[in-house]
């Protein structure tokens, strides 16, 4: 075994979102989200209610179940746990005046669950699951209204949880509503008929919000720790030609975009040349530049699955599957089941870019492997999924960790997507399995719901109990 790289006190653990885990979509007075309407994927096709092939309904009874899968966790030595709040279920409707009562107990019960294992909460508060009202009435997040409601939310569940919960984030993947208008901000508008002035003015309107809800957490808790996060996908020219460089250049400001002004608090220079020439005009409201300004996250937080490649004639190279957004395959880079590339090293360079750009410390809260796994009979008589490629995948990027960890780059902590299974965002499976934790739950619904732990179990348990000095 080598020594650890990893600083003490490094956060491991695991991510879910209440969308994709909790189920009960309709207990307890929780309203409808958008995901109670895509049965296929926050990007498929848009139901006019809930149907019942939506997977998500139910999900894998987290709500019911919860105390048994954070004991799971406990028993692999989480140090920290990140979850999202379903917004629907404390206001139901998005706008409603008061909150509902018995949403913010489920989570009162959560993070006391958690504390009781010496769980650190960490908690998304919008995580593709804006209160479907708030998309029927207003088009979500194109509305400058949604900044208020969401003020309101935010300072809530803030005030609620002022003594349970540190880590917050405010809008997971919040670079992605360029590319899912619908699952990522509650817009209704066909994204092909979606104009990128409203486009970019949701996005405004997002930010705003992110610096307004972090000056709001701040005044209720100086201690609380506020980040942003975004979906990194490092984005490499396919060819050394200058022209190709300098796309993938392009591409990569439309994500640098959102980490520039949650770090910086200003608008960043070379998006006013892509905003003149995509005749995209910006409306701030008084007090929307000094906002930005004086609210900047305490650190930035990032998804990471895979790369990308990027051309100036992209129409010459074969297209790759991706998280939310595509691009060109890389040729050296092998991918997963659902065509995702593998590129550990990937992981590194964001980190090494993110800390030069911003000096701020950087927590990875999103990373893993889809895969089919097959359960089968373990040794002890219990069954168990031999998932060896789940941890090598695992393994080879948390290297990569240990290596920005030795180039000086501060990071607060990993949370591995999907930690136990759950139901997958882009495509609604529950065959795509990311967890240490394997649900019986099948793509038609069927299925006990019981645990099992895979061999990656206590492989990570082995990567938290030695502080990564087993990788
Ligand atoms: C991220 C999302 O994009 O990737 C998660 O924040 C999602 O919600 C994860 O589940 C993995 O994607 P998928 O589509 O495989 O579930």
């Amino acid at each position: 075994m080598s020594e650890s790289v990893f600083p003490d006190g490094f956060l491991w653990g695991g991510a879910t979102a209440a969308n994709q885990y909790e189920g009960a979509y309709n207990e307890d007075g929780k309203g409808l989200s958008v995901q109670d309407v895509t049965p296929n994927g926050g990007m498929g096709e848009i139901t006019d209610g809930p149907t019942e092939d939506n997977l998500k309904l139910v999900g894998i009874d987290f709500y019911h179940r919860y105390k048994e899968d954070v004991a799971l966790f406990a028993e692999m030595g989480f140090k920290v746990f990140r979850t999202s709040i379903a917004w629907s279920r404390i206001f139901p409707n998005g706008d409603d005046a008061e909150p509902n009562e018995a949403g913010l107990q489920f989570y009162d019960d959560l993070f006391d669950e958690l504390h009781k294992y010496g769980i650190e909460p960490l908690v998304t508060l919008s995580h593709y699951e804006t209160p479907l009202n708030l998309t029927k009435t207003y088009n979500g997040w194109t509305n400058r209204k949604l900044i208020g409601f969401f003020e309101k939310y935010a300072e809530t569940v803030f005030t609620r949880y002022k003594d349970k919960v540190k880590y917050w984030l405010t809008f997971n993947e919040v670079n992605s509503v360029l590319h899912a208008p619908f699952m990522s901000g509650g817009i209704g508008t066909p994204p092909e008929e979606l104009s990128k002035q409203d486009l970019y003015q949701a996005v405004h309107h997002e930010l705003v919000a992110s610096a307004s809800v972090t000056k709001i957490a701040h005044e209720i808790n100086p201690d609380f720790k506020v980040g942003c996060m975004v979906l990194a996908m490092p984005t490499y020219p396919i060819t050394p030609d200058p022209d190709d460089v300098m796309a993938a250049h392009l591409a990569e400001n439309q994500n640098y975009l959102f980490s520039d002004i949650h770090a910086r608090g200003e608008y960043p220079a070379y998006i006013n040349r892509f905003f003149k020439e995509n005749g995209v005009e910006i409306q701030f409201a008084e007090g929307d530049k000094e906002i930005l300004k004086e609210n900047t996250v305490d650190f930035i937080s990032f998804s990471y699955y895979m790369s990308i490649a990027e051309s100036a004639h992209p129409e010459k190279y074969e297209a790759s599957e991706g998280n939310i957004m595509g691009g060109i395959k890389n040729p050296h880079l092998e991918a997963s089941e659902w065509g995702w590339q593998v590129d550990p090293v990937g992981l590194r360079l964001v980190l090494d870019q993110f800390y030069d750009r911003y000096q701020k410390p950087l927590f990875i809260v999103e990373n893993g492997l889809g895969a089919k796994d097959v359960l089968v009979d373990g040794p002890n008589g219990e069954k168990t999924v031999e998932d060896d490629y789940r941890i090598k995948y695992m393994n080879d990027h948390l290297v990569q960790v240990g290596e920005a960890v030795k180039d000086g780059v501060d990071v607060m902590g990993y949370t591995s997507w999907g930690c136990i299974d759950l139901v997958s965002a882009s495509t609604a499976q529950m065959s795509k399995r990311y967890g240490f934790i394997y649900v019986d739950r099948n793509d038609d619904g069927t299925g006990t719901l019981d645990r099992y732990k895979k061999k990656s179990f206590n492989w990570y348990k082995e990567v938290i109990e030695t502080n990564g000095g087993n990788l």
